[in-house]
């Protein structure tokens, strides 16, 4: 049993997470918790402790946490293990955080584009569509092409590819934690057989690979120590923790950026036009709205946290956390509602409304803010750009769509389907 933070922090009796205990909707069992004890609070839940912090003082001492002392590294890994199968964090050599090279990115970006043509053949002129499904099929093509070697983003290798990387999915471990027991009893089965089916398609890879500067190159030759088994495996490894970290976020994030473009037609029809500026303030500002995020890090040795009124020594064994959605919308006034003019380049134009510029974020503060922030506004612009330019788009929806109720983590996922009609404008 971990020590206590010190001095004794309020603590949220009764208040649990989804991995533990039944929750129906999780951001509001941490929001109610924060209404009966102010901003700085202790939640038990399950074998886990957790300080949550939502004061200015505190989520800017958040955001400059050592990571030696309380790291992110060591809360995602807790998060993601609940999902996948140990060996695929065993030895890694190439890092997602690794991926965001200058000019990894342009090659990241020229086959977005091509993934984008192959998007407008296969919806065809006119027809319904989910959006969460279109932006996560992009997802899948973009990335696979980018980093998983040729051949891996077409035909049947693309498609089993993707069964595969749908059940591999890291996010359900925060998008759907109320099933990770369910995964844990059935001893990672599914995950593993999908993870066997990688194997399998970047073993043909590599036979198929002519040198080159790739990522997926780069991948290879880390491996040119190991011989057979252990070489193929552990690319496949690599690959396949790349490809689950890209699935985090972008492809949801995208999703909401064309709901939001789709209820507010005057923006679409300028996005359309070519204005990519205004595309990224869209992005941000959907992003912005649509996280749901848990921020967390795990307390390996003892670290201070000044919350403002009172500074808490925090012992190993505990996770402090902040939560995106209980801030983002709410830190200011005016901030509950879709405005891209809110957004002057990355930053908010308005940001001394706030007790502390940090109260809301997209893509995080401090040293852990997300690496790949230029390349995912890039690859949004585009891919919106591309959808509001060939299609005239009418929502399906006649309320805006809601997220997973149980989603504690990373950009909302839509609960239930969004289906959009597209129809290409006669020439
Ligand atoms: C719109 C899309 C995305 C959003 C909104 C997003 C959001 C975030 C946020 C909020 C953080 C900081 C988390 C924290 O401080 O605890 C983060 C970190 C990170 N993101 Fe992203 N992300 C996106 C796309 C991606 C993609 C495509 C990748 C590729 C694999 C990626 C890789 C990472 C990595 C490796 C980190 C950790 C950085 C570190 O610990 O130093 N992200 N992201």
């Amino acid at each position: 049993m971990p020590n206590q933070p010190v001095p004794d922090p309020p603590f949220a009796e009764g208040t649990g997470l989804p991995w533990d205990v039944s929750v129906t909707d999780a951001v509001a069992a941490i929001a109610a918790a924060r209404a009966r004890h102010g901003d700085t609070f202790a939640v038990h839940s399950g074998p886990d402790r957790y300080l949550f912090t939502f004061s200015p003082a505190g989520v800017e001492s958040f955001y400059g946490l050592p990571e030696d002392k309380a790291s992110k590294g060591v809360a995602d890994y807790l998060m993601l293990r609940r999902k996948l199968p140990d060996e695929i964090f065993d030895g890694r050599r190439i890092l997602p955080g690794t991926l965001f090279r200058r000019d990894d990115v342009s090659g990241y970006l020229a086959n977005l584009n091509r993934a984008l043509d192959e998007t407008t053949a296969e919806l065809g002129s006119t027809g319904t569509v989910d959006v969460f499904d279109l932006t996560r099929r992009l997802g899948h093509r973009m990335g696979l092409a980018s980093w998983a070697g040729p051949g891996s983003a077409h035909g049947e290798a693309f498609e089993q590819l993707v069964r595969a990387f749908d059940i591999l999915d890291g996010s359900d471990a925060f998008v759907h934690p109320d099933a990770m027991a369910a995964v844990a009893a059935s001893g990672k089965r599914a995950e593993r057989a999908a993870l066997d089916v990688v194997v399998g398609i970047v073993a043909d890879a590599v036979c198929r690979r002519t040198d080159g500067q790739s990522l997926f190159d780069r991948i290879v030759d880390a491996w040119r120590d190991e011989l057979g088994e252990k070489r193929i495996r552990g690319i496949a490894f690599d690959v396949a923790l790349i490809h689950i970290a890209s699935m985090s976020n972008l492809a949801a994030a995208l999703g909401w950026a064309v709901v939001d473009l789709v209820e507010h037609p005057t923006y679409a029809d300028r996005v359309a036009a070519g204005d990519a500026e205004l595309a990224q303030r869209c992005a941000l500002e959907s992003i912005r709205l649509a996280q749901r995020s848990i921020m967390s890090r795990a307390v390996l040795s003892p670290v201070e946290l000044d919350t403002g009124d009172v500074s808490y020594q925090v012992p190993p064994g505990w996770t402090i956390a902040t939560l995106l959605p209980l801030l983002n919308a709410s830190a200011a006034t005016g901030l509950a509602h879709w405005d891209p003019d809110r957004w002057t380049r990355h930053r908010l134009a308005d940001e001394k409304s706030l007790p502390s510029p940090m109260l809301v974020t997209a893509f995080g503060h401090g040293r852990h803010s997300c690496p790949a922030q230029p390349f995912s506004l890039s690859a949004m612009t585009a891919a919106m750009t591309h959808l509001c330019s060939r299609y005239r788009l009418t929502p399906g929806w006649a309320t805006h769509p809601r997220p997973v109720p149980a989603q504690i983590g990373g950009v909302a996922r839509a609960d239930g389907p969004c289906m959009l009609s597209y129809r290409q404008p006669l020439t």
